[in-house]
């Protein structure tokens, strides 16, 4: 069968999913516009956290540019994402296990455009994807910085849009033309937004009154306040180690918060979960891409 054929028919087995495996999916991006918030430390520390509280989590580096999500997890990735669109691995020989247990999807910096994938490139990769499903009840998307059409794609896939900002004047206005796109050209009304680096939970809680003033004035959405992670200098020396901040020392403040954050997560489930099993969601996310 040609590729667009092979293509066809894995969008026409939507109709094939058996109601047994069913269970809803969490696909929770994480974003910023801005870089250097601490996006892919959050998304490492919440995803252990999760794990930790039993969700079975997955994690996928989104951000394309600059794929550091491996190093701060202390993993080495031999083969990346691109080299299942190549061809030359399947899913299994890529995916790599962080601290307890959590799953990871790495990808190689600069030469990776999700938006970018030819009609060939898009059929491997479901292919593959479908030929060794990972089990997984929370996927989260790592992304870069910046509203590139991969960001905004992921977003735009994802069931909740976790927004990072700090209390610096430029990743608020970054958060907020970040949310001005998504909800004017990708329809995303509803973002949860997490403060990071702050002195206290009154700096985070600025913040955030700060977005929803503007945001009420001049955007249709809605904000919901996900908590504060604290400054902390052991989330750097965590990096320098190649540790997550959580594993490495679990009593720190920040740990703390990412634990309490991890909690908020999962007492407050998406408004919108997928229900599905792990193979439609693939396809559901490839179908978002324009063919
Ligand atoms: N809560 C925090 N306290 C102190 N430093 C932090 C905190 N969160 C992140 N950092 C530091 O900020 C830098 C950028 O973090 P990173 O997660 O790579 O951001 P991004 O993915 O948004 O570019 C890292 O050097 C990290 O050590
Ligand atoms: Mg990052």
């Amino acid at each position: 069968m040609d590729q667009a054929g092979t293509l066809r028919r894995l969008m026409s087995n939507r109709v094939a999913i058996r109601p047994m495996n069913m269970k809803p999916i969490r696909v929770i991006s994480v974003t910023s516009g801005k870089g250097g918030v601490g996006k892919t430390n959050v998304v490492a520390n919440l995803a252990v956290q999760l794990q930790k509280l039993g969700s079975q989590v997955l994690v996928l580096d989104g951000d394309f540019g600059l794929a550091n999500l491996n190093i701060v997890m202390g993993l080495d990735a031999k083969a990346t994402i691109s080299d299942v669109v190549s061809g030359d691995k399947d899913l299994s020989d890529i995916i790599l296990t962080g601290p307890h247990g959590v799953r990871v999807i790495p990808a190689s910096s600069g030469i990776f455009r999700m938006t970018q994938l030819s009609l060939a490139e898009k059929t491997i990769l479901m292919e593959r994807l479908e030929a060794a499903p990972v089990p997984f009840d929370t996927l989260i998307i790592d992304t870069g910085a910046g509203i590139n059409s991969d960001v905004a794609y992921l977003n735009a896939a994802a069931t909740e849009v976790l927004v990072v900002a700090t209390p610096e004047p430029t990743s608020i206005a970054d958060a907020y033309a970040l949310m001005k796109v998504m909800s004017q050209e990708y329809r995303v009304k509803r973002f949860k937004l997490l403060v990071n680096m702050v002195d206290d939970a009154r700096e985070a809680l600025s913040v955030y009154n700060n977005l929803m003033t503007v945001s009420d004035r001049f955007l249709n959405i809605h904000i919901d306040f996900l908590g504060h992670i604290l400054d902390d200098k052991r989330v750097s020396q965590s990096v320098m180690a190649r540790k997550v901040v959580c594993e490495a020392w679990p009593d720190t403040p920040a740990s703390r918060c990412f634990e309490a954050v991890a909690k908020t997560l999962r007492e407050s489930p998406a408004k919108s979960e997928l229900t599905g099993n792990v193979q439609f969601f693939w396809r559901t996310l490839l179908n978002e891409v324009s063919l």
